[in-house]
């Protein structure tokens, strides 16, 4: 991990998890936030912090897309489309869990990998807090993480899945006072991604029945694989292999 990178405990914070994202990242824990990237554990979980800003996973803020018959119109709700009973999908690429929150919302389960310690950690600290929220808990209690690289795991997926869902790469950088808090601080975390090919090729081996990706609307097919059909949204497009 980037040796910039520290880990703060502050009031509340819990030791033994802080502990152990430093022990695994060999990042340093320190008693103020450093200069960089600070990955924060206090009593309000776990943020990070840096450049006068600080970001933390919640999805709160994505009830809105999901309530009032708004799931439905969701592209990749839509490019998920199944009323199989027990639908089960990977996020291979999950990020903030966003776009699997969705997914669960529309009833699969969900097992979302991510590679980054820095991302799984805050991803997972604000999928503890959707557990102990009423209306959040029952779609949180469908999306298990799993920190690791998805292309590893995929091979070794047995368990058959309908959906395989993947958003590798986050849009490209602009000038930072246009993009959200997640994005500039997230970007400057982003690691080399997997070769697309090599997401693309396990994605295959796991033998599902569909798998999306996501893409910016005017980019080249993911590994110049051509879907079967495409959704087009405004910036952005899902492409569906069949
Ligand atoms: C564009 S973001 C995904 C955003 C996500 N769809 C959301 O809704 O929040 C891509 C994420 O995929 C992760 N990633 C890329 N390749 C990966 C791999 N082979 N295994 C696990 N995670 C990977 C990156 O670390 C990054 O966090």
């Amino acid at each position: 991990m980037n040796s910039k990178i520290t880990v703060c405990l502050g009031k509340g914070g819990q030791r033994d998890m802080a502990e152990s994202f430093a022990r695994r990242t060999g990042a340093e824990i320190v008693e103020n936030p450093g200069e960089y990237l600070t990955v924060m554990f206090d009593s309000k979980g776990v943020s990070l912090a840096g450049f006068g800003l600080t970001y933390q996973g919640d999805f709160e803020n994505m009830l809105h897309r999901v309530t009032n018959g708004r799931l439905q119109h969701e592209m990749l709700v839509r490019a998920a489309k199944s009323e199989k009973p027990g639908r089960r999908a990977i996020d291979a690429t999950a990020g903030m869990g966003e776009d699997a929150f969705l997914l669960a919302a529309q009833g699969y389960e969900v097992t979302l990998y991510e590679q980054n310690p820095v991302i799984a950690a805050l991803l997972k600290d604000a999928l503890r807090r959707a557990r102990k929220n009423m209306i959040l808990k029952e779609i949180a209690e469908r999306m298990k993480l799993v920190e690791g690289n998805s292309v590893e795991c995929m091979e070794k997926q047995l368990d058959p899945v309908d959906v395989i869902y993947l958003d590798p790469m986050f849009p490209a950088r602009q000038k930072s006072g246009l993009i959200n808090k997640k994005l500039q601080l997230i970007q400057k975390l982003e690691p080399p991604c997997s070769a697309e090919t090599d997401l693309f090729d396990a994605a295959i081996k796991a033998n599902p029945s569909k798998i999306i990706v996501k893409r910016p609307l005017k980019s080249e097919f993911l590994a110049e694989r051509k879907p079967s059909y495409t959704l087009n949204g405004k910036a952005i497009r899902y492409d569906c292999y069949t």
